[in-house]
């Protein structure tokens, strides 16, 4: 029996499993962790715009700072509008984001740069799964994902292209840096 299928349209979640969240919490748990990250983002970025935002550099970061709060911003209107529960460590992310922007400001520009490319590679990777999980019922929020990992490659780039793997132990920071940012992630889907 041959039966010519028609494309259908895929849907967020329906390739999920038994047991896994529904498409419902899916989404929110998204849109949470990603406000959340947006967070802190814009917190490590002050957290090196207080070290070095009378620099040359600081025109770049706030550049960059700019953006994290239009992102922010776009998150905050989706959980108000959707009605999801924001993360709880928001008060976690409001410290330790801007404790490792100064932190790595005081070792050095290119040191702060090493710690734009490594959370911004994880946020890369990270936004590039959310949006294969969205289907064609959440364009508009695949289309914000899509348009903010664009910005996030920007800020890699820029900080590549100011010398961060000039950095001191660049390996290992960036590394701990990415372990840091991942962690987050995984706690802000959740709490
Ligand atoms: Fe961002
Ligand atoms: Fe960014």
């Amino acid at each position: 029996m041959s039966e010519a299928r028609k494309p259908r349209p895929k849907l967020t979640g329906e390739d999920s499993l038994p047991g896994d969240p529904s498409r419902e919490e899916l989404i929110a748990r998204m849109i949470r962790v990603d406000q959340a990250g947006e967070y802190g983002a814009v917190r490590i970025y002050e957290g090196q715009l207080a070290v070095l935002g009378r620099t040359e550099a600081g025109q770049a970061i706030q550049g960059m700072a700019d953006k994290e709060r239009e992102h922010l911003q776009a998150f905050d209107r989706m959980i108000a509008e959707r009605g999801v529960r924001p993360t709880a460590l928001a008060p976690v992310w409001h410290v330790a984001g801007y404790a490792l922007g100064a932190a790595t400001a005081l070792l050095g520009e290119r040191a702060a740069m090493a710690c734009t490319v490594a959370v911004e590679e994880v946020i890369d990777d990270h936004y590039a799964k959310q949006a294969e999980k969205l289907g064609e019922d959440e364009t508009n929020l695949r289309g914000k994902i899509e348009e903010f990992r664009a910005d996030e490659l920007e800020h890699r780039d820029e900080a590549l292209a100011r010398g961060a793997e000039g950095a001191p132990a660049y390996e290992a920071l960036t590394a701990a840096v990415k372990a840091g940012s991942r962690l987050a992630i995984w706690l802000s889907t959740r709490i």
